[in-house]
């Protein structure tokens, strides 16, 4: 374990926010965010609903430098005071990936610092190490446009995968469901907003999975289900879209708690915790009526519920240069021929989820 202060650069370009970050890590494990510089390409991407990975690829190309001066500029530091540049390597669109390494290993060989390769969903779940410096064993909950997985975090390099999605992501499919009803891009927010003033029994939309004796999630029957409800009805009046949106929040929300609730059963038994922490991450999470329900749980569970601040919850750079400094304490970096990986599990010993797809 290093003895001295760690500086790290860090850059995330998995997806469509380019962000540029500098960390500092004492020697006591603290950790503190010098910049934190970071541009959604929302804007970008709107008109076509989701996010188009050669659009992402180019507009990183076109500000990753410039964040990358602005976050320097902000921590009034310069290369030489650098102990390491970390660039998010995987998993994600491989087009955008390719733009964050490739920058972080010409810095590394221009100036001779470490490369550290940064898996986005470690990035994700060591977060609360450097928000409020959480130390493992902790369960987390990661549901984002991407991801949508519980993981156990036995030690930092140590991880359980509990539960994943067998299909759509969480996330993706807030963004479907949107999508059908007619609303803005990114759905999640949108679907919120609706569901408030909407009645969530009117359609009785399945739970996929509930009360099935693993921890993964499937969210493209559920999907499936708004889509035909949708087309059933025809012209969508505004309550028939609340109402619509309320079933499903409320059958995402039943999901979810039952998934998670196994989760909490598989974390339980594996650390015997004296004070059990759930983390939970992602977008998704920002959504009030599943944060709510997850109180609820971890309450009757006896979890402590822990949630990063909304910006270091969804993607951005502090998490990778975090994550950088943590390895780099440890003496591990990366050869500068390390490869991006488009699929990147971050537990190697998780056995393939039964026919899961892509994003198994
Ligand atoms: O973590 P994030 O910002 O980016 C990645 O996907 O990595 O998550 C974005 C996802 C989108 O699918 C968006 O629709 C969803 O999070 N989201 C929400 C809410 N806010 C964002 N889903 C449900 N309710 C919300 N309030
Ligand atoms: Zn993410």
């Amino acid at each position: 374990m290093a003895s001295r202060v760690l500086t790290v650069l860090g850059f995330e370009t998995s997806c469509d926010e380019t962000a540029a970050a500098i960390v500092r890590r004492d020697p006591d494990g603290r950790g503190f965010i010098l910049a934190n510089q970071l541009l959604s390409q929302i804007s970008e991407h709107r008109a076509y609903g989701g996010v188009v990975p050669e659009i992402a690829a180019r507009s990183h190309i076109r500000h990753l430098d410039g964040l990358a001066a602005a976050a320097l500029d902000d921590a009034a530091l310069t290369f030489a005071d650098l102990d390491g540049v970390a660039a998010t390597a995987g998993p994600g669109l491989a087009g955008a990936l390719i733009v964050g390494l490739m920058t972080a290993k010409g810095i590394a060989l221009a100036t001779g610092l470490p490369l550290i390769a940064v898996n986005h969903l470690e990035a994700h779940v060591l977060t609360p190490g450097l928000t409020e410096g959480l130390r493992p064993p902790y369960l987390v909950l990661l549901v984002s446009g991407g991801h949508t997985q519980t993981l156990g975090v036995a030690a930092v390099g140590e991880y359980c995968r509990y539960g994943t999605t067998l299909d759509d992501a969480l996330g993706e499919a807030f963004d479907k469901t949107a999508k059908l009803l007619g609303l803005p891009y990114p759905g999640g927010p949108a679907v919120e907003q609706r569901a408030a003033s909407g009645n969530s029994r009117r359609f009785d939309l399945p739970r996929p999975l509930v009360g099935r004796d693993n921890c993964h999630f499937s969210f493209s029957g559920l999907k499936t289900a708004v889509r035909h409800v949708a087309e059933t009805l025809g012209t969508l009046t505004d309550q028939d879209i609340a109402d619509i949106a309320a079933s499903f929040q409320a059958a995402v929300t039943d999901t979810l708690t039952d998934r998670l609730g196994r989760a909490m059963d598989r974390f339980l038994a594996d650390f015997r915790p004296a004070d059990p922490v759930l983390v939970v991450a992602g977008g998704v999470a920002s959504n009030q009526v599943l944060r709510h329900a997850i109180g609820a749980l971890c309450a009757a569970r006896g979890f402590r519920l822990s949630a990063p601040p909304p910006e270091l919850c969804t993607d951005n750079a502090a998490m990778v240069a975090w994550t950088g400094a943590e390895h780099l304490a440890r003496g591990t970096a990366s050869p500068l021929d390390v490869p991006h990986r488009a699929r990147w599990p971050l537990d190697r010993n998780a056995a393939p989820a039964p026919f899961a797809g892509v994003k198994g």
